[in-house]
């Protein structure tokens, strides 16, 4: 009689947890972290496919779009060198190249706009509260 008296209550808090911790994580990547400010420095393969390292300057993009335009339309995951980004992709239209495709801003034939980074400069932020922007590292 207990037990079967407790257990849809237990229910009941299982399922109030869980929307406390779906609050919470949306709490949680709501305040912009290092990311707001700074850049992102995006070395997965770059220079082992012999061009240099990517810049992207954050802070440069998230004053001019809004966050879920990016992590969340576009799929962006909030983490440096978290997303699997292939040069095809941008140039079919996918990730950078949903805006640089020559209409919403330049193409992605201006190589050196985002492959701006010295040699050997490893993935993750870069900066601190200003954009440094491309070729500054
Ligand atoms: C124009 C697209 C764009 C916009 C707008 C944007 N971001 Fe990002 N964000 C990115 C990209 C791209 C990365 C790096 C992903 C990668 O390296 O694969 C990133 C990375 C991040 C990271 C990871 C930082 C780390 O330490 O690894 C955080 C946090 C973040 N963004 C938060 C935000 C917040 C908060 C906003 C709004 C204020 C925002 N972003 C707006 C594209 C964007
Ligand atoms: C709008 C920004 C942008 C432009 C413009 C751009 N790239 Fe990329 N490219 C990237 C990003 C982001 C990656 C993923 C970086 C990584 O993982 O190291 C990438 C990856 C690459 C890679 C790694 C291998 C692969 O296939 O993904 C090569 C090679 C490459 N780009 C060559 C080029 C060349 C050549 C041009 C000019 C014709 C160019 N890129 C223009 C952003 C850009
Ligand atoms: C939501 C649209 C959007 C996405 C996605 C986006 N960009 Fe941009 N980006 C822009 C716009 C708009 C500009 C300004 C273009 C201009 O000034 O003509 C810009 C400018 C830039 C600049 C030049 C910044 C400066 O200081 O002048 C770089 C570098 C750049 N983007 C790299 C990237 C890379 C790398 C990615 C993918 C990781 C990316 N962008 C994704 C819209 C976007």
């Amino acid at each position: 009689m207990r037990a079967s008296a407790a257990r849809p209550s237990r229910r009941r808090v299982g399922r109030l947890v869980a929307s406390l911790l779906v609050a919470a994580t949306a709490f949680v990547a709501q305040p912009p972290l290092q990311a707001e400010y700074a850049d992102v420095v995006i070395n997965n393969r770059s220079e082992k496919e012999g061009v240099r390292p990517v810049i992207f300057p954050h802070w440069f993009h998230r004053v001019r779009f809004r966050c879920k335009v990016c992590h969340f339309e576009l799929g962006f995951k909030m983490r440096a060198g978290g997303n699997d980004i292939r040069m095809n992709d941008i140039s079919n239209g996918r990730f950078c190249g949903v805006c640089h495709n020559g209409d919403l801003a330049w193409g992605a034939e201006r190589c050196d706009l985002c492959h701006s980074g010295k040699p050997g400069l490893t993935t993750g932020i870069r900066g601190g509260h200003e954009t440094m922007g491309p070729g500054r590292y």
